[in-house]
């Protein structure tokens, strides 16, 4: 068992975790400050959000300089200085490596659109205009209008997935995958654990520039650039020729217990998600990450529909290949507003229990909620065009809320986005105090998650439950341990017997004999004291209360 499957990975997005020095912005010198509460939660591994010099467009995400770091962040000594103090507490680190696109201002673009003939104009993704003068094809991006930006200078369109000021890097010539691995090798040199590679589903693109078809799915309120189907800019063949070779280098930099890992950022249904392992022989990554329930409406968190999910998964992977799990990223509204809070604290003891790599995001341990942003005090722009001015991406992004004090113990000063709304009440000094609280729970998920082999590597079996009840075991040797999650308003009931070791409520632990009755939403870990055979479960519900 590796480090990277044992592990859950924490999210960090840098702007907002911890200011340091007072301008309202979250940088390198703050995250380090509170690593030391990162291990107390036991979280394994830490993914830093982009922190590199960045005109900040998209927050981080247009890179101007890939071996730097923003002077708003710190520098690369502070770099190092987090680098070292998160080894020293056995902490590993990963970073975003933003490579399907640069700011409008790297220097590579800079000299890609200086001219036709520039010695980087293949660096970038140019074309002719369409034959009405327009755009080359139809597509879309993310973040409103075509995909396509005319450089009035040289005549010529440039292709950006997000904003015109992300123009695509281009990956069919080899010099710029030579140029990206080239930045991976800088930080690998550092000491860095990993990768996280945003947007890995764009990196390449149709080799013929065709027009993508209408969706007919598409209903207003959906994404706008949905309208199309994405058969000629996400998941291309030739993408996964650029993750093997990300793959082969952090392979030469990694050892037998100090793997360096490679993660994708990819949205896809699970029979497309898993060509993203590669294959036994030629790996890509170690996992892409699976959104199945970052994605999953508040009305389909069931039982029924969650085992779905959770099995389709299960059922689709090679045996060779690890599973993960994610809530909630800075993309996405959290997982808190999504569901309210007894059902957060419910699909949090699903996250830490089920067999795979769990990712947490930060402040979803303390059930943070979105934060409500006026419309004039929007920072993220594209995300807000993205959902159409219903939603921006900040509401998911509001400083750490820390303690009650004027600025959260997040800054001194102003603080970038607003702080949560009841951030004088949910801040981790308030839930530290309160022995029930979320930040408990996923406490106890977390450092029961490392203790117990079964929970960490144990195999997944499915066992049947009563309606709204979801239950299965993790089953490691000889040690077997039951899940049964409570996804209705209802109590319901079991028949099981053996040690409670957690449950949601955090108000019952010890000797469970016979029927065990599940309050509403609540999920109970239990060691059961039977030994062999599958557990005995009711099917009359409340009735046999
Ligand atoms: C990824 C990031 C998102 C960013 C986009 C463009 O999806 O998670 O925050 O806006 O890529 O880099």
């Amino acid at each position: 068992m590796t480090w990277w499957r044992q592990t859950a990975i924490y999210e960090i997005y840098t702007l907002s975790f911890q200011d340091s020095d007072g301008d309202g912005f979250g940088d390198l010198r703050g995250v380090r400050s509170r690593l030391d509460y990162l291990v107390e939660l036991g979280v394994g591994t830490i993914w830093l959000c982009p922190f590199y010099p960045s005109p900040m467009r998209d927050w981080g995400y247009d890179v101007a300089d890939y071996c730097d770091v923003d002077p708003r962040l710190g520098d690369l000594g502070e770099f190092d200085a987090l680098l070292r103090d998160a080894h020293a507490r056995g902490l590993r680190v990963i970073l975003d490596l933003v490579a399907n696109h640069t700011s409008s201002e790297h220097p590579w673009f800079l000299a890609s659109r200086h001219s036709r003939t520039s010695p980087k104009r293949d660096w970038y993704v140019w074309r002719d205009p369409g034959p009405d003068g327009g755009p080359p094809n139809n597509w879309l991006s993310f973040f409103g209008g075509p995909a396509w930006t005319l450089d009035p200078k040289t005549g010529q369109y440039y292709l950006h997935h997000f904003l015109p000021e992300q123009p695509d890097l281009n990956y069919r010539n080899p010099e710029v995958l030579e140029a990206m691995l080239e930045v991976m090798r800088f930080w690998l040199e550092r000491g860095v654990d990993g990768f996280r590679v945003d947007a890995a589903a764009h990196l390449i693109e149709d080799a013929h520039f065709r027009d993508e078809p209408p969706n007919p799915a598409w209903r207003p309120g959906m994404r706008e650039r949905d309208r199309l189907l994405h058969l000629y800019t996400e998941h291309q063949p030739e993408t996964h020729g650029v993750l093997q070779r990300f793959r082969a280098l952090l392979d030469r930099y990694s050892e037998p217990g100090a793997e360096r890992v490679l993660i994708g950022e990819v949205y896809a249904p699970v029979e497309v998600l898993i060509r993203y392992y590669g294959s036994a022989e030629v790996p890509e990554c170690h996992f892409p990450f699976h959104f199945t329930l970052v994605d999953l409406p508040a009305e389909a968190w069931t039982a029924e529909r969650v085992r779905e999910v959770v099995e389709a998964y299960e059922g689709a992977l090679p045996a060779w290949a690890w599973p993960n799990w994610v809530l909630g990223n800075h993309d996405r509204p959290r997982i808190s507003s999504r569901l309210g809070e007894e059902r957060a604290r419910l699909a949090h003891f699903l996250l830490f229990t089920l067999r795979g790599t769990p990712t947490l995001y930060y402040g979803d341990e303390l059930g943070l909620s979105d934060v409500e942003i006026p419309p004039d005090q929007v920072k993220d722009l594209p995300g807000f065009r993205e959902y159409g001015g219903r939603w921006s991406r900040d509401a998911a992004r509001a400083p750490m809320p820390w303690d009650g004090s004027p600025g959260g113990g997040f800054t001194t000063g102003t603080p970038w986005l607003p702080l949560p709304q009841d951030f004088r009440t949910r801040n981790v000094d308030a839930l530290r105090k309160d022995p029930r609280s979320f930040l408990h729970l996923v406490r106890q998920l977390l450092h029961l998650r490392r203790q117990t082999p079964a929970l960490a590597e144990g195999a997944y079996r499915s066992i049947p439950a009563p309606p709204g009840v979801y239950a299965y075991e993790r089953v490691w040797g000889s040690e077997r341990l039951l899940v049964a999650l409570n996804f209705s308003d209802r109590p319901r009931v079991l028949e099981a017997s053996g040690d409670v070791l957690l449950s949601t409520h955090l108000d019952r632990s010890g000797r469970q004999r016979g029927l065990l009755a599940l309050q509403p939403y609540e999920g109970i870990l239990l060691r059961p004291s039977s030994s062999g055979g599958t557990m005995e479960v009711t099917t009359d519900g409340e009735e046999a209360i």
